[in-house]
């Protein structure tokens, strides 16, 4: 089996940014970034994904307000508006697209906007949809400027707007197409632009989820996989899995795997801490590469203001993934803030890293 081999390792990132930083894709704090890895992390995601909103725990305005507007486009008969989910990785948006297909019953088809490379690509994709289908874009706001602006007609009109012919002759023809619903998903709303933006006609912000949500959800993951694990252990968990589902789930399988190999039949609040421990994931759920973010703030820009260029090349990540992947949590968590000339350390940084603020007796 191959899970049964504590895959330490990989498991820790920072280890591999001791070399060369890898190029990664979406990266997810606390995530390995290997490929083998990556594609055990979908798998994970794909098995322990909910399928109704039911299953899909916390975010509760979220399930009430998607959850009544679903329900009236059904009686209804209408086709739903279409949807904008945004949030940092791991909180549930690829979940939430699959879960409105379901619930409305109607197909789901797939894409994300680094993968369609021409107009016409996407073209092809929308005219082939039935009536009421979702068309889900993951990462949207990286779609090619060309390829978004067929999506305007599109969305608004049921309408695609074809070029035909080359030069002075080249003529528009509007196709019809089927009316079907647009689900977007993206990291970055703020990168939308406002013509796509406003053309979604539900926008909801996922947040991360509470400690007791997370434990519910570890709960729930620990039974599909068939671990044993007790409400100490999954509580403890919980507070370290950054508010994050993904992680709550990649950590219970590491925590399992751990108890597994040291003979442990139910994982508890002492195996949980230990596994973590060697995970290298502290008291706040901070790996290396968070610790190394705060100890960099401090340490070599004398607690900021810092620039996200500047601070990732201190710390061997790209800056994308530092303010797409990183950032949200630690600035939700009060560890940095955002100030106009740049991120700063806030005195829970300093605590925590056990440092002395220079200038200020502690
Ligand atoms: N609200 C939730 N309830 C239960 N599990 C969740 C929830 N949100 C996310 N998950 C778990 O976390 C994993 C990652 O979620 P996903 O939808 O892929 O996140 P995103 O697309 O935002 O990166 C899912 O496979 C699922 O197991
Ligand atoms: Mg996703």
């Amino acid at each position: 089996m191959k899970n049964s081999k504590p895959d330490t390792e990989s498991a820790i990132p920072g280890k591999r940014l001791l070399k060369a930083p890898p190029q990664t894709e979406t990266a997810v704090a606390g995530l390995p970034r290997d490929a083998e890895a990556a594609t055990e992390e979908r798998e994970l995601d794909w098995s322990l994904r909910p399928r109704l909103l039911i299953e899909f725990v916390g975010q509760e305005r979220i399930k009430k307000v998607l959850g009544m507007s679903i329900e009236a486009a059904r009686q209804r008969g209408e086709v739903l508006d279409h949807v904008l989910l945004s949030g940092p990785p791991g909180l549930g948006k690829t979940s939430l697209a699959h879960i409105i297909a379901r619930e409305l019953g109607v197909n789901l088809r797939s894409t994300s906007g680094p993968a369609i490379e021409r107009a016409g690509d996407l073209a092809a994709i929308v005219n082939d949809l039935d009536k009421g289908d979702v068309l889900f874009i993951d990462e949207i706001h990286r779609l090619a400027r060309a390829v978004e602006e067929i999506l305007y007609p599109a969305m608004e009109d049921f309408e695609l707007n074809i070029v035909v012919g080359k030069g002075p002759g080249a003529r528009t023809m509007k196709l019809a197409v089927k009316p079907f619903t647009m689900v977007g998903a993206t990291t970055r709303s703020g990168l939308l632009s406002s013509p796509l933006r406003d053309r979604f006609g539900q926008h909801y912000h996922l947040d991360f989820y509470a400690r007791t949500d997370l434990t519910e959800i570890i709960q729930r993951s620990a039974r599909l996989l068939g671990v044993a694990i007790d409400g100490e252990g999954a509580a403890e968990l919980a507070a370290r899995s950054r508010g994050t589902p993904r992680i709550a789930n990649r950590l219970l399988r590491r925590v399992r795997d751990f108890a597994q190999v040291n003979e442990r039949p139910i994982i508890g609040r002492e195996v949980t801490l230990a596994a973590l421990e060697l995970l290298e994931i502290d008291a706040c759920g901070f790996d290396r590469m968070d610790r190394a973010i705060l100890s960099a703030i401090i340490d070599k820009f004398d607690g900021g203001p810092v620039g996200v260029e500047s601070l990732a090349a201190a710390v061997g990540e790209e800056a994308d993934t530092i303010g797409e992947v990183y950032e949200p949590y630690l600035l939700q968590e009060g560890f940095v803030a955002r100030t106009a000339r740049g991120r700063v350390a806030t005195q829970r940084a300093y605590t925590h890293l056990g440092r002395t603020r220079r200038g200020t007796l502690l």
